[in-house]
């Protein structure tokens, strides 16, 4: 099976055309798609009909399928019993069916993120596929953050070496969760180093997001929030991303150590329908862990 990889930006994005990824992919193929993987964080597949089975099938390819995180009442499935709902494949929608969103994540904006950064083993993977769209709105933005991390002044680099942060989430979208106010026992957290090293190529990404990023440790509150916004600033700079506007069809996956994604926001009134699987991964590497392969 032959492809083309087409980039979408210098530093992230690649659409690849000429596969039908309902179908078994020789290893030939696979293999391909891996470097082109490594090399642009973000894939995009256009065009594609996919039922839960094939879009699963194409996923286990990647690695071993991640069972959803449902630790806490608020993020376990809420009205739907259909097919699609299962430990391993997540709605993400705002239909309601009976007044109740049959999905996660369903209206609005959604500030840039990391999937899971707030877990002790963060998805390696994600594989969002459309199914419904809104007419306009809902479109989805990638950030490597191993550009953001090569574009950071020094005086930057030297403020996070070695230092690790609070990443923490519960369901709100789009602000940051108040630590003031709230138990940090109350939702899912966990510290991580605010640099990583990517396990494929070595290199350094800023493992930092408006979303789930909360403290540094180590700093007042104030110098922590200081640094964090001009991390932010860097991270969602314009010349790190791409811009994803979805057409029904699309499977997009992403790389979620080395990029953040986040959404805009859509017409409430409007359905919006993917279905979302992962890849499970392994603790985080901090950069600073293997000096030898800086
Ligand atoms: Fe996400």
């Amino acid at each position: 099976m032959s492809f083309t990889v087409h980039p979408m930006t210098p530093v992230i994005g690649a659409e690849i055309r000429g596969l039908d990824i309902s179908r078994p992919l020789d290893a030939e193929t696979v293999a391909g798609l891996r470097h082109a993987w490594r090399d642009h964080a973000v894939l995009v597949f256009r065009d594609q009909q996919l039922d839960p089975d094939q879009q699963r099938a194409f996923v286990s390819i990647w690695g071993t399928i991640g069972k959803r995180s449902q630790a806490l009442p608020s993020q376990r499935p809420r009205a739907w019993d259909g097919p699609d709902y299962n430990a391993d494949a997540m709605l993400v929608s705002n239909i309601r069916k009976d007044g109740k969103p049959i999905g996660v994540l369903p209206d609005g904006e959604m500030w840039f993120h990391h999937d899971m950064c707030y877990a002790a083993a963060p998805n390696r993977a994600s594989f969002l596929y459309s199914m419904e769209i809104p007419s306009h709105g809902g479109d989805t933005h990638f950030a490597s953050m191993s550009a953001a991390y090569d574009r950071l002044p020094d005086r930057l680099r030297e403020a996070i070496e070695g230092r690790r942060v609070l990443q923490a989430f519960d369901e709100l979208q789009d602000r940051r969760l108040d630590l003031d106010t709230l138990s940090i026992e109350s939702v899912k957290h966990a510290w991580q180093p605010m640099v990583l090293r990517h396990p494929e190529t070595g290199r350094r990404a800023l493992y930092v997001n408006r979303l789930m990023s909360h403290r540094v440790e180590g700093l007042s509150p104030q110098e922590s929030e200081a640094l964090l916004d001009e991390l932010f600033t860097y991270g969602e700079d314009p010349a790190v991303r791409y811009e994803h506007v979805w057409k029904v069809g699309d499977l997009v996956m992403w790389d979620n150590l080395n990029s953040m994604h986040a959404r805009t926001d859509f017409p409430r009134e409007e359905r919006r329908l993917m279905r979302r699987f992962t890849i499970s991964g392994t603790p985080v590497t901090a950069a600073w862990e293997d000096a030898s392969a800086a």
